[in-house]
């Protein structure tokens, strides 16, 4: 089954990115060009207006938005469709200094002054009522071009506001979160410690940086409350864009960035149709290798991907050469940019965007960069390069639509992220939650096994392998769902620091981990040693079939008692020498593995081998800096290998079309280093 992400099939994978016309009004020779070259490019969809605010209304209730009319006119006329943002990111300077309530309140309790931008209150009722003036202008005008293909609402939510507005809306979000009961929540976030019973529930403030940060409770519910906060403002302009449009059924998206941690994506995902995200990678570091880059951003687009299963999501944002804000903003090196967007289409992409178009004169972009240099022309290393990319997905276009399935996935939660990252105890700097996840992932794909990154709060049905890494907080019922996936026939391998604590961040009583986890995994975790970062053990293998080694363990080691599972491998260091590290207990159909510490995964090879055998999912050892993806069409399955490490590698038994070529494929193939083919078979 295919699913058109624009609600109809474009027959192309859209290739454009932010374009600001608007700095250029007075430049009739610089539009014209631009539209020229776009077509040169291969440029068939521009995205407008993302701060356009002030050129539509340079004065309250003063609206300029005939300009915007021309130009989606004019590129439509040429091929190009228009994603249309909400101008919301950033206010003109009128609306702050008539209306100063609408500027963000930092975690001091000082209110900002007009600047920057993505910095205003989303509580703030004059906010909504100001934005929803404009949005509902822009739907009125163009809410039915031909050429709107998405409305993009805001841009990269982000941050928080301290206000009383906000204050008073976290306390009655706490208000039915806890039932209008105080007690309920004294109880669940302990608060006879340090004597911090509070009495009523308009006694509780914002985690202030200068006031209380010192309950996990309320540190944990102030990010839940800013995720919902952030939906309930952004829902208000899809409200606005969706009534006063004639044409109700032009999709809406809003920009992610990533794993971030501000806000839970997951929350704003089920508002909107399609996830788009914006990807910068920091190519050609002095930390990782490039292989290492790309398989991170590949982490990135499994996790947005997850968030919407079985649809293609959006590369919305991009750079096509250097951005201009990293501590060191190298060159992206020739050939980068047509496997990066290979790489966006492989991992479920429709569309491969860039910011920006056209680089600005001046201001705070200036040397960010772009497809149209100052040099002005299309004759630039880069322009050819987003040209070469354009041709290229030209000949994907048969991938639209197309989806991706796994039968493995692993869980990242951000309430867990943020509950774990919050918690005291083992290492300030070691925890590094994500990470984890990614390397978990990244280990499956070494295998051509792509997983998806799922939520506690998602169905397991269908999956035969779970990778649950250091899931401490225990919700949505997930304790009792992997207990089922264990017992209908799934593999389950839980980690270190599992189910310490309930959705408000209490311990379990009677041993880790919590919720009925302890008799699933037939053990219970007594203590945790931290390790220094020198510091290294090992695990024994007791069997040999997980690796005749053994493996490195860094960073964290559970000492466990367990009661009612097989020992596969054991400590080899330290008075815990001898303790079980690795276990295994079989459960109704399935089995559930823990994994007391925290090992080197490079020495884990055959234990991952007997996870996906035991759990029937194909699998290939692929070699190092090949990443393979695959993609269902209706009746064509289309397989992206790319080469990411700096030597050909031979591909054996190639069968399809290679349809960047255009050619049939029979037979073993060499993949030069850095260069990406796709098979349709
Ligand atoms: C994004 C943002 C764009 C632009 C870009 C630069 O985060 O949405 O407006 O600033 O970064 O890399």
């Amino acid at each position: 089954m295919k699913k058109y992400i624009f609600g109809k099939k474009l027959g192309a994978i859209v290739h454009g990115g932010d374009y600001n016309p608007e700095q250029w009004l007075e430049y009739p020779d610089i539009l014209k060009k631009d539209i020229e070259y776009m077509k040169q490019a291969g440029i068939n969809e521009a995205t407008l207006g993302v701060f356009s605010w002030a050129m539509y209304e340079p004065r309250e209730g003063e609206f300029h938005l005939d300009w915007l009319k021309q130009i989606m006119d004019n590129l439509y006329e040429n091929g190009i469709y228009t994603i249309l943002a909400t101008p919301s990111g950033a206010r003109p300077v009128w609306l702050d200094q008539k209306y100063p309530e609408v500027m963000r309140v930092d975690s001091k309790g000082i209110r900002n002054r007009h600047g920057f931008r993505h910095n205003h209150c989303m509580s703030s009722e004059l906010y909504r009522e100001k934005v929803s003036i404009i949005d509902r202008k822009l739907a009125e005008a163009v809410g039915d071009h031909p050429g709107l293909l998405m409305w993009h609402i805001s841009n990269e939510f982000g941050g928080e506001c301290y206000c009383d507005t906000c204050k008073v809306k976290f306390q009655d979000y706490l208000r039915a979160r806890f039932h209008n009961n105080i007690d309920e929540l004294n109880h669940e976030w302990w608060t006879a410690f340090w004597s911090k019973r509070y009495i009523d529930f308009s006694q509780i403030e914002p985690p202030y940086e200068n006031g209380e940060t010192a309950i996990m409770g309320l540190n944990l519910e102030w990010r839940r409350f800013t995720s919902r906060n952030f939906t309930e403002y952004m829902t208000v302009e899809i409200d606005t864009v969706r009534k006063y449009s004639k044409n109700k059924t032009v999709p809406v998206t809003t920009n992610f960035m990533k794993r971030f941690w501000d806000i839970d994506y997951r929350v704003l995902a089920d508002k909107i149709d399609v996830i788009s995200w914006d990807s910068y990678p920091a190519f050609h570091n002095d930390k990782e290798s490039y292989s290492d880059t790309m398989m991170e951003s590949a982490f990135d687009h499994a996790l947005m991907r997850g968030m919407k299963k079985e649809q293609p999501f959006m590369l919305m944002e991009s750079a096509p050469g250097q951005v201009n804000w990293m501590e060191y903003n190298k060159l992206k090196r020739p050939g980068v940019n047509e496997q990066f967007a290979l790489q966006a289409v492989a991992c479920g992409s429709d569309t491969v965007q860039y910011f920006q178009w056209r680089k600005s004169r001046g201001a705070a972009e200036q040397y960010h960069g772009a497809v149209i240099d100052h040099l002005g022309t299309n004759d630039t290393r880069v322009f050819k390069e987003v040209a070469a990319t354009g041709d290229t997905l030209k000949r994907l276009a048969c991938v639209e639509g197309s989806v991706m399935r796994s039968k493995a996935a692993i869980i990242f939660e951000w309430d867990n992220w943020w509950a774990l990252e919050n918690a005291g105890g083992l290492s300030r700097y070691t925890k590094k939650y994500d990470k984890t996840c990614q390397d978990y992932w990244t280990k499956l794909m070494e295998y051509g096994v792509e997983p998806d990154v799922i939520s506690t709060g998602d169905s397991l049905d269908g999956y035969r392998l779970i990778i649950a890494p250091m899931l401490y907080m225990l919700k949505d019922d997930i304790a009792d769902k992997l207990k089922r996936f264990v017992e209908n026939g799934g593999i389950l391998l839980g980690t270190y620091v599992t189910g310490y604590v309930n959705e408000n961040c209490l311990c379990y009583q009677g041993g880790f981990p919590g919720d009925g986890l302890k008799e699933l995994f037939g053990l219970t975790v007594e203590e945790i040693d931290t390790l220094y970062p020198s510091d290294r053990n090992a695990v024994q293998m007791t069997g040999s079939d997980v690796s005749k080694d053994g493996w490195e363990v860094c960073d964290y080691a559970e000492l466990l008692r367990v009661s009612d599972a097989e020992i596969l491998g054991t400590y080899k260091e330290d008075f815990y020498k001898g303790m079980a590290a690795l276990t295994c207990k079989v459960s109704g159909r399935g089995k559930a593995y823990y994994q007391a510490a925290r090992c080197v995964m490079d020495g884990m090879d055959m234990f991952f081998e007997k996870l996906l055998g035991e759990a029937e999912i194909e699998f290939h050892k692929h070699p190092k800096g090949l990443e393979y993806h695959r993609r269902y069409g209706e009746n064509s399955v289309y397989e992206f290998y790319l080469n990411t490490s700096d030597e050909d590698i031979s591909l054996q038994n190639l069968t399809g079309i290679d349809l960047i070529k255009g050619t049939a494929v029979r037979s073993d193939t060499v993949l030069p280093a850095r260069k990406s083919i796709v098979i349709e078979k």
